[in-house]
């Protein structure tokens, strides 16, 4: 953990990166710490103030997260849903089941005059728990309650501690903002410290203490996060930084060239493609299985540019744009693991051995990215691209990835994709594509049966990645892109809109 950090313990609630992201927005720099690691992050720098985050555990049950209390001794304190039944529970005061689980929009009927709520009465807030808070610890007071929850809220002034019982780091609770900040600015008496041109600052000068004179490749994909890293790079250090590309033949149509082109108009033009269709598309031969394939993928990367790299140039470092939300997820509190996207972990022992690696952004999240890429001048064009997995097409073909599957998806998301623009929506989306099911159906063409590929498209709005709906087009624009799919593939007779949002689906087919 840095220096002047404002600390989340994250007792794996699913809103606690969502913690992280309101603090960053109000311009503090905080970081997320699992409940099990918190101690030692704590002890190593003690944070400026600490949040500790919802959860879906109860403090009444066995082996319910927690963390010695002694540790946020003369820390300000915030406490959030399970965080502040904990905080009830460790310090003295009560916690029991609550009559009936509370979960959704309610109203905070009544708060302490003169108290840190003073202005919430009749608000909006969001709830979600089955434990609720019964008696206060010894120094707090309560100072709201809502028709179930006679204990919504509780402060101790002179320790400098807050807690609700709702969340106001979500949307859905109006004025949540204003807690945070009067946690972090009124209570805890905090200065802004956190902006990107500040990072920009920070890193650059941290890159140049880190790689000095030596060379350094960067691994470049034309996504929005290898590019502001290799930005970063090329400001901080110029010469000594070569981009990399590998095209594995996986990427969208066009979008080798289209890296080649934005890099030389907008960065040092010191970038080299290394061209393995075929060796990739071996390599996938016969493998339908999610997972093998995407270490595949990941573990041909390092061997091609291992083979690469000593007649590129003599490196010892080697960046690449793994960003938080990666970081978090490979130790998070709920550590269940979904996909194993990440860069983080995800990498070969001997391929750390050879390269010290440099990830500049793995603070960051996804908008902050693009932020500190506006600022280093990176126009909005290349920055508010759509994120891309590092598996490409691969994770979109679902069971074996063939070239000619491969062809039926370029193909398809490319006409998706320029419908998009030329109805004015591709700002509107977070992420779209085209992507291939794993079973074939019938249809007719021309008097003739065919039997042949649906094609599924998704569009989704997110925030972040982490949750997504799907985007409500009109019912014209999606039989217009059906029309033209159908018509100008080869090999697709069917189209399918996929509806569902994330959770429960994941934003990827596979
Ligand atoms: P899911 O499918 O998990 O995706 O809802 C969330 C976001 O992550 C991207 N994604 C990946 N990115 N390598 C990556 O670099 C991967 O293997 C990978 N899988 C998913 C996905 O495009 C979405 O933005």
């Amino acid at each position: 953990m840095q220096k002047d950090t404002v600390l989340v313990i994250d007792f794996g609630g699913q809103y606690s990166q969502l913690i992280v992201r309101r603090v960053r927005e109000l311009g503090l720099y905080s970081e997320l710490q699992p409940w099990f690691s918190a101690a030692e992050a704590i002890r190593a720098n003690r944070p400026t103030a600490v949040i500790l985050s919802g959860g879906p555990s109860s403090v009444l049950g066995e082996n319910a997260p927690t963390i010695e209390p002694e540790l946020l001794d003369g820390i300000p304190t915030l406490g959030i849903c399970y965080g502040m039944q904990w905080m009830a529970h460790a310090l003295g005061g009560q916690v029991g089941r609550a009559e009936s689980r509370e979960y959704g929009r309610r109203t905070l009927d009544s708060v302490a005059p003169g108290s840190t709520l003073n202005d919430w009465a009749k608000r909006s807030v969001w709830m979600s728990h089955g434990d609720q808070v019964l008696e206060v610890p010894p120094g707090f007071t309560p100072i709201a309650a809502t028709g179930s929850c006679p204990i919504a809220a509780m402060e101790d002034r002179a320790g400098r501690r807050l807690a609700v019982q709702f969340h106001p780091e979500v949307t859905h609770t109006p004025h949540g903002k204003e807690i945070l900040s009067t946690f972090l600015f009124d209570i805890a008496c905090l200065k802004q410290n956190w902006s990107p041109t500040r990072f920009v600052e920070e890193t650059v000068e941290a890159l140049r203490a880190q790689i000095g004179n030596k060379k350094v490749f960067c691994a470049t994909s034309g996504g929005v996060d290898s590019s502001v890293v290799a930005a970063l790079l090329c400001k901080a250090l110029g010469d000594q930084v070569t981009c990399v590309m590998v095209d594995h033949g996986l990427l969208r149509a066009g979008e080798a060239e289209m890296v080649k082109e934005e890099f030389t108009a907008h960065f040092h033009p010191k970038l080299i493609v290394l061209d393995e269709q075929e060796r990739f598309l071996d390599a996938l031969a016969g493998v339908t299985e999610p997972e093998e394939k995407r270490h595949i993928i990941g573990n041909l990367f390092t061997v091609v540019f291992d083979e690469h790299s000593a007649e590129i140039a003599d490196c010892d470092f080697w960046a690449q744009g793994t960003i938080y939300p990666d970081v978090v997820e490979s130790g998070s509190a709920t550590a269940a693991k979904i996909k194993s996207h990440h860069n983080v972990g995800g990498m070969p022992a001997w391929f750390r051995e050879r390269f010290t690696i440099v990830e500049p952004l793995r603070l960051l999240f996804k908008d902050e990215v693009r932020a500190v890429g506006l600022e280093l001048g990176l126009p909005a064009s290349l920055v508010n691209r759509q994120p891309f997995p590092g598996p490409g097409i691969a994770v979109r073909i679902v069971g074996e990835v063939t070239a000619d599957r491969v062809r039926m998806v370029q193909e398809a998301d490319k006409i998706f994709q320029e419908e998009l623009v030329a109805a004015g929506l591709q700002g509107q989306v977070w992420q779209s594509y085209a992507a291939l099911l794993g079973i074939q159906s019938v249809g007719v063409m021309g008097d003739e049966r065919t039997y042949q590929n649906p094609i599924v498209l998704r569009a989704i709005h997110s925030e972040d990645g982490m949750t997504a709906s799907p985007v409500p087009f009109a019912f014209e624009f999606l039989e217009h892109v059906t029309n033209r799919i159908v018509n100008e593939v080869k090999g697709i007779n069917r189209v399918f809109y996929d509806l569902t949002s994330k959770p429960p689906a994941t934003i990827e087919l596979e």
